[in-house]
């Protein structure tokens, strides 16, 4: 190939190059495309979030199109169309018609989440994987997520709640734990609690790098657990932090995690890149909220194409390490991919 060559000074001539390597040439078609491509995301990957309340309506999300609080007969609609799609497992958060000060009706046997467990098992039995969130601000009056001494969210009378938290989910049927408070030494709290009560097979997906984001806040807004008061920088992680979530995650797998998690995902892929360099566990990432919120305003301006967007965001998290994505974007996707085959 004859290249043009300018020199300093506006002088010019030619360059003859051998181009031996041409990456284009495994680009010229989508079946080479298909042939070299490094990373897909499957339905495997995939673990879709889902919110049950106590109110006797179903009612959507304004933040978050497409994703509703769901009555219990309704969740178990949903959870059906989630194991005929193939989608592997659900994650479940409670929104409670009463909260107190010590988030009681996240650990209560008539609680909406072991409910919800008990009513999703009898549906579809053992086709999806049940991985509720372990924490307790969706069903506490001041939102934070544990017990307030003086001004502080008190990490060790947290514990307590989080172990009677697990071990009633556990009970109620559940297949994962997965703890996202982000309280000190929590897994090994719960792994001890779930042991003792039987549950020693019941893995623990911890959130070990959990950071304190802006990106949350549709979330909020679904389950109304802002804090009444302060935020949740005290226990959640600070977001410029690398070497800590790493520190973070030592200690999760020290206590007995079984999965780690990163989350959010999108401003933190870096973070997720160096967890599958430091550990072996299998890694999670949690494509959260207002990430979600952001694809679906754009795509619902016809700013993006939706389906390209949400592909490209989570082959980016795989490619970055994930094993399991944790996404609102769950059920379009498995049938986008659907649709393909
Ligand atoms: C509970 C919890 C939160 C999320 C998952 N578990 C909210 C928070 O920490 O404020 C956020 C999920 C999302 O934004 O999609 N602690």
């Amino acid at each position: 190939m004859i290249l043009p060559l300018l020199t300093e000074g506006g002088g010019g001539g030619w360059l003859m190059v051998n181009l031996k390597y041409r990456p284009r040439r495994l680009r010229r078609t989508e079946n080479l495309r298909r042939m070299v491509r490094e990373t897909y995301v499957t339905k495997d990957d995939l673990l879709y979030p889902l919110f049950v309340t106590e109110e006797a309506e179903s009612s959507e999300i304004a933040s978050m199109p497409g994703v509703s609080r769901l009555t219990l007969d309704d969740l178990c609609r949903k959870v059906e169309t989630v194991a005929e799609l193939g989608i592997p497992a659900i994650m479940l958060f409670g929104i409670p018609t009463h909260k107190d000060e010590w988030g009681s009706g996240g650990y209560s046997d008539d609680g909406i989440v072991a409910r919800a467990i008990r009513a999703v098992r009898k549906t579809v039995g053992s086709a999806v994987t049940i991985c509720p969130d372990v924490c307790l601000c969706e069903y506490t009056s001041h939102g934070h997520c544990g017990i307030i001494e003086g001004a502080e969210v008190d990490n060790d009378s947290t514990l307590a709640l989080l172990q009677q938290t697990a071990v009633c989910y556990a009970t109620a049927g559940a297949d994962i734990i997965a703890p996202s408070d982000m309280m000190d030494g929590r897994v090994a709290a719960i792994r001890s609690d779930l042991d003792m009560y039987g549950f020693s097979h019941i893995p623990i997906m911890a959130y070990s790098a959990k950071y304190a984001s802006g990106f949350y806040g549709p979330f909020r807004e679904a389950v109304d657990s802002t804090p009444q008061f302060g935020d949740r920088r005290s226990y959640q992680m600070d977001p410029p932090n690398r070497r800590e979530a790493l520190r973070e995650i030592a200690l999760d797998i020290e206590e007995g995690a079984d999965i780690v998690m990163i989350k959010p995902g999108l401003a933190y892929l870096d973070i997720l890149r160096d967890a599958r360099e430091f550990c072996d566990l299998p890694l999670a990432v949690y494509n959260v909220s207002g990430e979600y919120s952001m694809v679906k305003a754009a795509a619902h301006n016809g700013w993006i194409d939706e389906q390209r967007v949400v592909t490209e965001i989570l082959t980016g998290f795989k490619r970055a390490g994930a094993d399991i994505i944790l996404t609102y974007h769950a059920l379009d996707y498995a049938r986008w991919l659907s649709q393909a085959s």
